[in-house]
Parts: C-alpha cells; sequence; structure tokens
C-alpha cells in the first residue's frame, strides 16, 4: 500500500492510473510546474548535480532514498500516509462519525480556502529563497536549501491533488492561481505576509526555517486532524518532510552561536563591534534576527479572537495540533481569558483556539533558545537570547499595530519608533549581514561565520561533495 509508483509521469501512491481525468488534468498542470520551477525555483542551478532525497515509500523508517539529481528531474509526485481503518473524526460536534472521503457540500468553499492557504505557503517560500543558492556558506548548506525548495515543491504538488481531486472546475482554477501569485509581486502577491518578506541572506533562512517553517508544522499538524480524510493523509506524510527544513533552522543557527562564541573567545571580547568586525554575528544582532521572524509568524497563527476557528474547529475542519493530547474534544462548554491591550477578555475557548495554537507553537520555539543559551553559558558569557512577546510586532488581532516592546510592554509611541531599530534588523545590520554572505563551495569548506555542522547528510562526510555544480 505504501509504496510509490515510479514509473509513472506522476510518482504516486494514490493509483492515479485508475482515475483517467484526474490523471489527465494533473498531466496537464505539470509542465506548467517545471515551468513556473524554471523561471520561479532556484536560479542558475537547473544543471547542478544534488544529492537529494527523494520519497520512496510513506512508512516512519526508510521512506528516503538518496542520490544525486538535477533538481528538474526531481520526481515531484503525490503521496499520501497509509489510511487508518476506520478512522472517526476526533473532535468538534461530529466527534465519534466516521471520517469523510469526499467533501461535504457545506463545506467546500471552506475547505477549498484552507488548501488554497496552506497551498500558497508551498512556493511562496521557494521563490523566496530563490537567490541564497549564490551566496551559501557551504556546499553542505547549498544542498539543505535545495532539499528543501524541492520539498516545498511537492508540498505543492500535495494541495494541487486534493485540489484536483476533490474540488473540480474550481479546484483546477485554483490550482493555477497557486502558480500565478508570486512572492512579493505588487500586483500579485502571496496570501500571507510574511511569505512576501524577502529572503535574502542565510541568516534570514535559518530563521526562516526555525520560526516559518515550525508555523507550517503546526498548520499541517491540525489539518492533519481533520475529519476530511485525504487531507489528513497528505499533511500527515508532508510532516514527515517538514522535520528537516525544522532540523536546517535549529541546526544553522546553533553552528551560528558555535561560531560566534569562537570568536568571542580569538578576540577576547564580546564586543558586538569587534565581533562584527572579526567576520561573525553578534549575539544582540541575532536577537534582532529571533525577533523579526517569530513576530512575523506569529501572525501567521491569525486573530487571538476568531469566528473562523471556531467554525473550523466546531465542523470537524481543522484541530488543534496534537488533538488527543487534550481532555475536551467538543469545547463547546470552556472559556479562554486572553490579554487584550484593555486588560484581560475572556471568551468562548472554541473563539480562542489560534491563541492556544500560538501558545503551543511558541512553547515549541523555545527548545532551540534552549539549547543556544546552554552554549552561551557554557562559554561563560552571560547574554542570553530570548523570544519576543506575542504582543510585538503584530500586524493581526487585538495588539495590531501597537507600540509594544519585545517583553511585551505598551510604551509611548515616540519612544517605540526610536527603540525599534534596537530591537529588529536596521538596515545597517542588514548590510553588514548581507556583507557575510560570501559563496563557499570547497567541499568541507564553511563560511566564516558559521562553524561545520556536527555530521554530514546520511552519514557521509561533511567534505562529501553535497552538490556538484559543473
Ligand atoms: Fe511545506
Ligand atoms: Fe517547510
Amino acid at each position: 500500500m505504501s509504496s510509490i509508483n515510479y514509473s509513472e509521469k506522476i510518482p504516486n501512491n494514490v493509483n492515479l492510473v485508475s482515475d483517467r481525468t484526474l490523471q489527465r488534468a494533473l498531466e496537464h498542470w505539470q509542465p506548467q510546474f517545471l515551468q513556473w520551477w524554471g523561471e520561479m525555483g532556484p536560479t542558475d542551478f537547473l544543471g547542478a548535480d544534488v544529492y537529494l532525497r527523494t520519497a520512496v515509500s510513506v512508512d516512519a523508517e526508510g521512506w528516503a532514498q538518496y542520490g544525486a539529481v538535477k533538481m528538474p528531474d526531481y520526481r515531484w509526485g503525490i503521496f499520501l500516509a497509509d489510511p487508518v481503518a476506520e478512522r472517526k473524526i476526533g473532535f468538534g460536534d461530529a466527534m465519534g462519525q466516521p471520517a469523510w472521503q469526499q467533501v461535504p457540500g457545506e463545506y467546500r468553499s471552506t475547505l477549498r480556502r484552507l488548501i488554497v492557504t496552506q497551498g500558497d505557503t508551498e512556493p511562496a517560500s521557494v521563490e523566496q529563497q530563490r537567490l541564497l543558492g549564490h551566496t551559501c556558506p557551504s556546499l553542505y548548506d547549498l544542498r539543505n536549501l535545495f532539499q528543501i525548495n524541492v520539498e516545498e515543491g511537492r508540498h505543492l504538488w500535495a494541495m494541487v491533488y486534493l485540489l484536483h481531486a476533490y474540488f473540480g472546475r474550481d479546484g483546477r482554477e485554483e490550482a493555477e492561481e497557486l502558480l500565478g501569485r508570486h512572492s512579493g509581486d505588487t500586483d500579485k502577491p502571496r496570501i500571507l505576509t510574511t511569505f512576501n518578506e524577502p529572503i535574502s541572506d542565510w541568516l534570514s533562512l535559518f530563521c526562516f526555517t526555525y520560526f516559518t517553517d515550525r508555523d507550517g508544522k503546526y498548520q499541517l499538524k491540525s489539518l492533519a486532524e481533520s475529519a476530511f480524510d485525504p487531507l489528513s493523509r497528505t499533511c500527515r506524510f508532508m510532516l514527515t518532510e517538514e522535520a528537516h527544513h525544522m532540523f536546517v533552522g535549529e541546526t544553522g543557527l546553533s553552528r551560528v552561536v558555535k561560531r560566534t562564541l569562537e570568536v568571542m573567545k580569538e578576540i577576547g571580547t564580546d564586543d558586538p563591534a569587534k565581533v562584527r568586525a572579526a567576520g561573525a554575528v553578534d549575539l544582540p544582532l541575532l536577537q534582532k534576527y529571533l525577533n523579526f521572524w517569530c513576530s512575523s509568524s506569529l501572525d501567521l497563527f491569525g486573530n487571538e479572537i476568531s469566528s473562523n476557528s471556531a467554525a473550523n474547529f466546531a465542523s470537524g475542519l481543522k484541530g488543534r495540533p496534537d488533538e488527543t493530547t487534550y481532555d475536551d474534544h467538543v469545547l463547546r462548554e470552556k472559556t479562554f481569558t486572553l490579554k487584550v491591550p484593555q486588560g484581560e477578555e475572556t471568551v468562548p475557548m472554541l473563539n480562542a483556539l489560534n491563541e492556544v495554537m500560538r501558545e503551543s507553537y511558541l512553547k515549541d520555539c523555545e527548545i532551540g533558545l534552549k539549547r543556544w543559551n546552554r552554549q552561551i553559558e557554557r562559554a561563560g558569557h552571560a547574554f542570553r537570547l530570548t523570544l519576543p512577546s506575542s504582543r510585538f510586532r503584530r500586524s493581526i488581532g487585538p495588539w495590531t499595530g501597537l507600540p509594544v516592546d519585545p517583553q511585551g510592554n505598551l510604551l509611548d509611541k515616540s519612544i517605540y519608533e526610536k527603540k525599534l531599530n534596537e530591537w529588529i534588523p536596521s538596515q545597517a545590520d542588514r548590510a553588514f549581514v548581507h556583507s557575510l554572505m560570501q559563496r563557499v563551495i570547497e567541499p568541507g569548506k564553511m563560511a566564516g561565520w558559521i562553524a561545520p555542522p556536527e555530521r554530514g547528510i546520511n552519514n557521509l562526510a561533511i567534505e562529501y561533495e553535497y552538490v556538484k555544480l559543473h
């Protein structure tokens, strides 16, 4: 059941060959996808041999096969986790009823919207990262970037399959639109703001994969709970791919911290200006990048008080990540008290689920910070990295546009404006980070601002030539 058929034009484990109409529709979309990849994917690396993993089965063990692949030849396809026999809806008002194998008419447009919104982020991130290959700190990192890029491309396939298979003509039109919008485009931008922010340096990439891909993990986890079983199965397999993206973020930032601490030791000072002069990312600068990308990603969870989140949960479309770990799966009786600028507000729990998700996301984000702070502590420094308050720099919800500092305190607007440059990267900070982005492509060598990884990919040496550029 879980093996993937690679003999077909579109690799899949959904028995695509049995549905000729669907197969034809997807085969019609495939060249448009490849054209998009050629125009909007990683620039100038179409001929490079990249040591990539490809899914061979959807089991937890051994789903991947590794080998040198030119990215345009990557076998993008449709892979769903195996069905759970007689799966029941796990939350909401229809809890306990059989999961849906088709889309109920009354939820059609809402489900389509959820799938399109998720799907839009996947190609968006490829577009955001398309120039980074030119400034890679090592071949190891370059390979990781391209692995993420091809997998985000596959995530687009995952959502396009659902649109084509379950939403008829509307779905096919939405699938075309997913290639028509572009990150940062003034006329046709991507749907969510974070996915229109340029990612033009590797420090931003590591922050993006740490914070924004982790939002992706939470969205996928909540959709994996969905009563709509094909969506659940799709998202469950996507989560296994997503784990690598966050690995890249977490280890990337660990390596930055490690290198910075080495440089501080070499030059015998933690003076940020001297650390910069020695070619490393000073810790206060790293804190600014964390503040920027964390706060930007927090908006992706939506408004603190949301009737959509209530409706999506009650109807079984979207659960909470790890729904089974909660006691109450209906939530009709519960309330939630949250901080708003006027004080506190108590709302029905169903309406506060975005906030519930945001809080568990922030807890997950803490894990990396603890690790990095242990590195800093062991090196004998008092500096500690922190996450910004979820009220800082928000563009959605009751804290929108309010002058709040990273600790969550409301300030005078004039003070806030003066201090903002101390909390998020200034132009000068960004220019400095850009100046560090010198391409290193000698196998095993690393740029001066980042330490080598602890190990290579798939048990290979760090010196392995992960990308053959020719
Ligand atoms: Fe993704
Ligand atoms: Fe991702």
